[in-house]
């Protein structure tokens, strides 16, 4: 029998906009995540729009990308910019030391990533390295990106490479993950480091450029606790604090399809967790911070498995099932219940990486159920959010439990109200009593089973179809299918 919840949507009391970065991605130069999956170069058969694949170049536009973190990751931290400039023939070929058996050509370089960002529509946030990098290369670096002083030989050197103005990057990161692969760094050290960078990494007086500290993670950085405070001491002229989460299991990560109900249910406990982390992470920032100046960035998040055999060594290739498109629904409502502090997040990763929103094969290109997740949740980019209380049933499977039902409601830049609905439960249904009025139209994402996924042979088995609620006793009711995620509109 279906459960029944009750959702109240408190219209009373609108949040601060929950902004549309929280939508952001991330794309690092990491197994086939740029080349093939976003660049092939202009004399590639697959079709592109100079050396972007066309497919990809579409399928983003259509969700309104705000935002692309880039190069990395553990890539950026021995990338010098300089080997991704000038004429792609003459740029020299370099091990990643981050990830094996990974050669990079320096064909997808600065003036590709800003050009694509454009050609997008997405803000660009580069990510810059304080492990190996020098804060001079760094100033040079952004000088050759966002200034338009037509005496400065970085800015001759960008015209001559085919760029004449200056490129808008919105934001800029000071590092990554410095307590790891960016550096092995201690908190007090970290943040010292932080500060010094962020001194020299100057744009232009009055630029809009945001500056991003990296911060703490709890899988593998040290005192989580530690190391926030330890940055929110010092943060100089950086403007927002990052930290990273994966869905991740501490031990045996387990496969991206192929799991049976304890793998859905884990993985969902391990996608919630991110609010409790949130939490934490505001309430040290609130003890230095209390007007919320600083941002917290999480631009570092998804789902993260055991990637299959047949995948090379560090190309962090995953399939994309339904249980990711609900580790996204999850994760984007626990982003809208905390817009007052986290006002970006980057999903790892954009194509053919970790949670991907695409796979591609060659000539061939799938939309993930994530992917989907993120196309219904596009009303949500800078709405107003409200309340929304839910009175739910307990999801239980082995050691896990959780609420059977989430929910977000938001109204949107068109002025209309907007309500996610997720049901986690595998094998029930849900009646979901709202206390809104009017109608509601929308679309719900579903499949046969837990693990049901896109392949190149069948890439729409999870997709979105249409869904409407109805009226019982004067307010919006919905039949929401086992494991489903709705998004819809209220008239
Ligand atoms: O997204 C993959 C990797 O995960 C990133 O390079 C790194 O920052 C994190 O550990």
């Amino acid at each position: 029998a279906a459960v029944s919840a009750d959702v109240v949507v408190n219209l009373d009391a609108p949040g601060p906009v929950i902004a549309k970065h929280i939508y952001g991605q991330f794309a690092e130069h990491l197994g086939r995540g740029i080349y093939e999956g976003i660049w092939v170069g202009e004399k590639s058969t697959i079709p592109n729009i100079r050396g972007y694949r066309r497919d990809v170049v579409e399928a983003l536009r259509h969700i309104h990308v705000p935002v692309i973190r880039w190069p990395g990751g553990c890539f950026s931290e021995i990338y010098d910019w300089r080997d991704g400039i000038g004429p792609r023939a003459k740029r020299p070929t370099r091990v990643t030391m981050n990830w094996p058996n990974t050669i990079d050509t320096n064909q997808f370089g600065t003036h590709e990533f800003l050009d694509f960002a454009e050609l997008i529509g997405a803000d660009a946030y580069v990510s810059g390295n304080v492990g190996s990098m020098t804060p001079r290369d760094m100033a040079q670096w952004i000088e050759y990106m966002t200034s338009d002083q037509p005496e400065s030989t970085l800015v001759q050197q960008r015209k001559s490479n085919g760029r004449d103005k200056a490129w808008r990057v919105p934001f800029f990161g000071i590092g990554n993950e410095t307590w790891g692969c960016g550096g092995e760094m201690r908190p007090d050290y970290a943040a010292d480091v932080n500060a010094r960078y962020a001194i020299f990494a100057r744009a232009p007086s009055g630029y809009p450029m945001v500056k991003v500290a990296s911060g703490a993670s709890v899988q593998g950085g040290g005192d989580f606790e530690a190391f926030t405070t330890a940055m929110m001491a010092h943060m100089g002229a950086t403007q927002a604090l990052s930290f990273h989460y994966y869905a991740m299991p501490d031990g045996a990560k387990g496969p991206a399809v192929g799991f049976d109900e304890d793998g859905w249910a884990n993985e969902l406990s391990l996608a919630l967790r991110m609010e409790p982390l949130v939490s934490r992470t505001e309430a040290i920032m609130d003890r230095t911070d209390p007007e919320r100046k600083i941002a917290l960035f999480v631009d570092e998040w998804g789902s993260w498995y055991t990637q299959p055999p047949e995948a090379p060594e560090g190309a962090h290739y995953q399939q994309n099932s339904l249980r990711d498109a609900m580790v996204a629904a999850l994760t984007l409502d626990i982003f809208h219940r905390h817009t007052a502090r986290v006002r970006m997040a980057n999903i790892a990763q954009m194509v053919n990486v970790l949670q991907s929103m695409i796979l591609t094969d060659k000539q061939k290109m799938l939309l993930t159920p994530t992917y989907h997740v993120f196309d219904m949740y596009q009303p949500f980019m800078d709405a107003t959010p409200f309340p929304a209380l839910v009175a739910s049933p307990t999801y239980t499977k082995g050691k896990v439990s959780m609420s059977t039902i989430d929910a977000s409601a938001a109204r949107g830049k068109d002025g209309k109200l907007y309500l996610s609905l997720v049901n986690v439960s595998p094998n029930k249904a849900a009646h979901v009593r709202t206390n809104l009025t009017g109608t509601a139209r929308g679309r719900l994402l579903t499949a046969p089973q837990i693990d049901s996924h896109n392949s190149f042979d069948a890439p729409d088995t999870v997709k979105p179809v249409p869904f409407a609620g109805r009226v019982e006793a004067d307010h919006i009711v919905f039949d929401m299918p086992a494991k489903s995620i709705a998004v819809v509109r209220i008239d």
